[in-house]
């Protein structure tokens, strides 16, 4: 058990590779030292404050305690102030079920609350000092990879522990608590102790268990995404080992310590080091001694013999400096032996060498930790701290002193000192919570706005009834148009022949070619070409515009090889367009970013029936002109004969429905309920990141509610937010990035976006985009829900039902394309519109089907 300065410094050797191996992407998974990231950035820098509670588990006492920190204080007296107390736990609950060892815990925090007649009817911010190895992927969130110790509540492992304390506060009722931050004890020791000395980057406990964390750069931890920065990676040394790396150095006492424990096998390095077993190794050595007659006049007394019988407590009390012979005779006599002199001297050595070689061997793993840490800053000498805490290092008479000696013997270019963690490792872990609480906070009220209740989105699907019922009736201008679409049927199977599809106003433009075969329904056959609109044609003049589309018309007809055919045509216009017979549509005003001149107020077939002869090349009979909402109505009608609503949620956002106007005559209205918001009506839900979105795009003031829920926004709006909180100094460390400022955030390029944003963000500012981009695009689906279900239950209180069956053939990026949208808006469909059960019937072919089926429906009437 002896180990010399080279095994030492070996030992250390090894334990950098290891740390190595923990850290990198490769072989993490199979590392014995597991290097985990904490999600912890920096040490205390004296702007936390706040009110915390606290839960400790896993050292040698369970303790539940209040934290109060003063912004500011620092190092002064009454910067943080601590109430704590040690709550009883059994070894029945540390090894029956984890509920009920949870349980327990919250039941000793509600008892807390009482005995300090803290206030349950107030939210409280919780942090929580979890001693085992946990594998965090933020804060509030770590599964628990293993129990060490003398824990193994069943039912834990593989679970995230936050969302079990959760539960069981839950369960136990009557109390509001946050969970924000769960810490290891290393990590809390080292915020404790850096609360006082900016230079302590390292945490270390000799306890119950051992283990150590440091503050690692970040382009070193491969499991965590950025590489600006620095993160505290808990080392887990305890599982040093664990692979056969010390097999060379375990002697057979460490062999019959790790065969008896609760995990063998495990936690090799732990049980040569930590409190927990030091008394064990000192017994197992006097027994093999006594058993080979070298004591206590060859006599073996039973107590000696069972698993226990020398603590950590006994091995501090014989080393002691003055009374510790006399300690030790004492503790033998008590085990019911009668020790002579030499007894007591060779007992009292044993027990001075095992806990000897427990310092040496931290002292070799420390060495490493601050080599490491030292070519990390590429220095040649360091200066450091590094706090610590401990049964083992705070009641060992000699411990603290032989571990720095050495530490310093085989780092002698270094600096280190030691602070001891006079408070715990409590304060500590209530300064990361305070970090993640200012967090938190700010994040919840930038957020909050776009949280909609049932009884706001209840309001919207009335205003969305009362913009429907508005947009019929008025004769002028109205916010939701409800544009006549002169369609009057859907299709019904009989329609043939070839047909040529354009489609302007989606993400591209596209080409189509449909051919519609006899015989069964279905039997369509599509070729089809994108062609991407550039913006300085979006925004050019009309006839470039148009030329444009005649071109990219020329450019299909040419890869068809169909120049010379004269083919009808439908037009899908995603456009606003007042019509007065299927084939004219005035444009009354471009939406979506176009603002091409000379347009508005034209009928935009006769401007592609311009520029066609313009180009002078082809010919084309423009039979209809439809929009988007139309064709994919009539798309999907053909798969489906209940689909009577279409709804478009990608660039835009329309619902077309098919209207009943009068009994006679049934038109199908295009409601542009993108305009929903345009008289004010939406205001109370607009909230000042809408507002500057509205003011920067190229139609402000219209098409409010479009600007909630389509595509074209919701990055803009992302974009917003992100720009706030990072000036809040919540993201990206409070620096403005040129590329958030200037780049627009359009949703297809959110995550790429992100990724390049990622590159020298962190995780946890990752974490908060998506939590951003979750917050937009969610109320973006539940708008349009709620605008779903006012449609839908219109078409019923038209026909009188009770209940109505409906289609709702969809299209669009933002449904498509998008994780949750779909889901958000059916259940928000479903939720407000209870008498009615809605399917969403996804389009497939895009609307070009549909404009060439109403293509064939009027040009058979036309040629009748
Ligand atoms: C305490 C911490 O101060 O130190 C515990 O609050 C930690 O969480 C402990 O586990 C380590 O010491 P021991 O000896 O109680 O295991
Ligand atoms: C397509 C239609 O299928 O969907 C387009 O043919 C429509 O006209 C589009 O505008 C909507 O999707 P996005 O996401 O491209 O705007
Ligand atoms: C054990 C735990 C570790 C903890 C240490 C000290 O090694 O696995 O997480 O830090 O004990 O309590
Ligand atoms: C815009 C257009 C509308 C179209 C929708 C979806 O709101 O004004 O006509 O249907 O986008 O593309």
């Amino acid at each position: 058990m002896r180990l010399y300065d080279d095994q030492l410094i070996d030992i250390s050797a090894r334990f950098q590779a290891e740390m190595k191996k923990g850290l990198s992407a490769e072989s993490s998974a199979a590392a014995a030292v597991k290097m985990l990231p904490t999600h912890v950035r920096s040490t205390p820098d004296g702007s936390e404050k706040g009110q915390f509670l606290a839960l400790d588990l896993g050292g040698s006492k369970f303790k539940v305690l209040q934290v109060k920190v003063r912004e500011g204080m620092g190092v002064r007296k009454g910067g943080v102030e601590m109430e704590e107390k040690i709550y009883p736990m059994s070894k029945e609950l540390l090894n029956g079920r984890a509920p009920e060892l949870f349980d327990h815990v919250s039941e000793s925090l509600k008892d807390f609350l009482h005995v300090k007649n803290i206030s349950l009817d107030k939210k409280h911010p919780l942090a929580f000092t979890f001693s085992f190895p946990c594998e965090q992927t933020r804060l509030d969130k770590g599964l628990l990879l293993s129990w060490s110790k003398n824990c193994r509540a069943r039912g834990l492992q593989g679970k995230d522990v936050v969302q079990a304390l959760r539960e069981a506060i839950d369960r136990t009722g009557g109390m509001d608590i946050e969970v924000l931050a769960m810490v290891n004890d290393t990590v809390a020791t080292m915020m404790t102790c850096g609360f006082d000395d900016q230079y302590c980057d390292v945490g270390l406990i000799i306890g119950t268990g051992t283990n150590a964390c440091y503050m690692e750069e970040l382009r070193h931890v491969d499991l965590v995404e950025g590489d600006e920065g620095r993160m505290c990676v808990n080392t887990e040394w305890g599982g040093f080992g664990d692979d056969g790396a010390l097999n060379d150095y375990i002697t057979e006492f460490d062999q019959d310590v790790d065969a008896t424990s609760i995990n063998p096998g495990k936690q090799i390095f732990e049980k040569m080091v930590s409190g927990m077993y030091l008394g064990e190794l000192v017994r197992l050595v006097v027994l093999k001694m006594a058993k080979l007659g070298q004591l206590f006049d060859g006599l073996v007394p039973d107590a000696l013999r069972t698993k226990g019988k020398i603590t950590t407590a006994h091995v501090a009390a014989m080393e002691e400096y003055k009374n510790g012979l006399k300690n030790t005779r004492d503790i033998l006599v008590e085990l019911g032996l009668n020790p002579s002199q030499d007894d007591c001297i060779a007992v009292q050595h044993v027990s001075t060498i095992v806990s000897f070689r427990s310092s040496n061997l931290v002292a070799a793993g420390l060495a490493a930790i601050l080599t490491r840490i030292k070519h990390n800053r590429h220095l040649r000498a360091l200066r450091i701290t590094v706090g610590v805490d401990g049964t083992v290092y705070k009641t060992h008479p000699q411990y603290p002193k032989r571990l720095h000696k050495v530490v310093r013997r085989l780092l002698p270019e270094c600096q280190v000192r030691f602070v001891l963690s006079d408070s715990g490792s409590s304060k500590g872990a209530a300064l990361v919570t305070a970090v993640a609480q200012r967090l938190a906070s700010r994040k919840r009220q930038t957020l909050a706005p776009f949280k909609l209740s049932q009884e706001q989105l209840q309001l919207v699907k009335a205003t969305m009834r009362a913009g429907l019922e508005a947009g019929l009736k008025n004769k002028g201008p109205s916010a939701v148009k409800m544009l006549p679409s002169y369609v009057y049927h859907t299709p019904d199977g009989t329609e043939r022949g070839k047909y040529l599809a354009l489609d302007l106003g989606g993400t591209n433009f596209r080409a189509m070619l449909v051919k519609f075969k006899k015989g069964l329904q279905n039997n369509t056959r599509l070729y089809h070409k994108i062609y991407t609109v550039p913006l300085e044609i979006m925004q050019g003049t009309g006839e470039e515009l148009f030329d444009h589309l005649a071109q990219y018309v020329s450019d299909f007809l040419d890869y068809m090889g169909m120049k010379k055919a004269h083919l009808p045509a439908g037009f899908t216009f995603s456009f606003p367009c007042e019509q007065t017979a299927i084939d004219t549509g005035i444009l009354v005003s471009w939406t979506k970013g176009f603002k091409a001149t000379d347009c508005e107020g034209h009928d935009v077939v006769n401007l592609l029936r311009e520029a066609i002869k313009r180009r002078n090349e082809y010919d084309l009979d423009i039979v209809a002109v439809v929009n988007d909402t139309v064709g994919t109505m009539m798309s999907c009608a053909y798969e489906d004969p209940q689909c009577e609503v279409g709804l478009i949620a990608g660039t835009g956002s329309n619902a077309y429905k098919k209207a009943e106007t009068s009994e006679t005559s049934k038109m199908c209205i295009n409601t542009e309920w993108g305009g929903l918001g345009d008289d004010g009506s939406l205001d109370d839900i607009i909230t000042p990141f809408d507002a500057e979105v509205d003011h920067n795009s190229v139609n402000p003031g219209k098409q409010r509610f479009e600007k909630l829920t389509s595509g074209m926004y919701l990055g803009e709006i992302v974009r917003e937010v992100l720009l706030d909180l990072t000036r809040g100094g919540l993201l990206f460390r409070g620096r403005e990035k040129q590329c958030l400022c200037f780049d627009r955030l359009a949703l297809l390029q959110v995550r790429s976006i992100l990724q390049n944003l990622g590159l020298d963000s962190t995780c946890d500012d990752s974490i908060i985009v998506k939590e951003v981009c979750g917050a937009v695009s969610r109320r973006a689906a539940e708008l349009c829900g709620a605008g779903m279900a006012a449609v839908v239950d219109k078409i019923r209180e038209n026909r009188g039902l009770d209940h109505l069956n409906i289609t709702v053939g969809v299209d669009g990026a933002l449904y498509k394309l998008h994780p949750h949208f779909s889901g958000v808006l059916q259940e928000t469909t479903r939720v407000l519109a209870p008498q009615c059960n809605v399917t969403f019937l996804p389009s497939e072919e895009g609307s070009g089907k549909g404009a060439a089926l109403i293509t064939a429906v009027a040009r058979q009437k036309r040629d009748r």
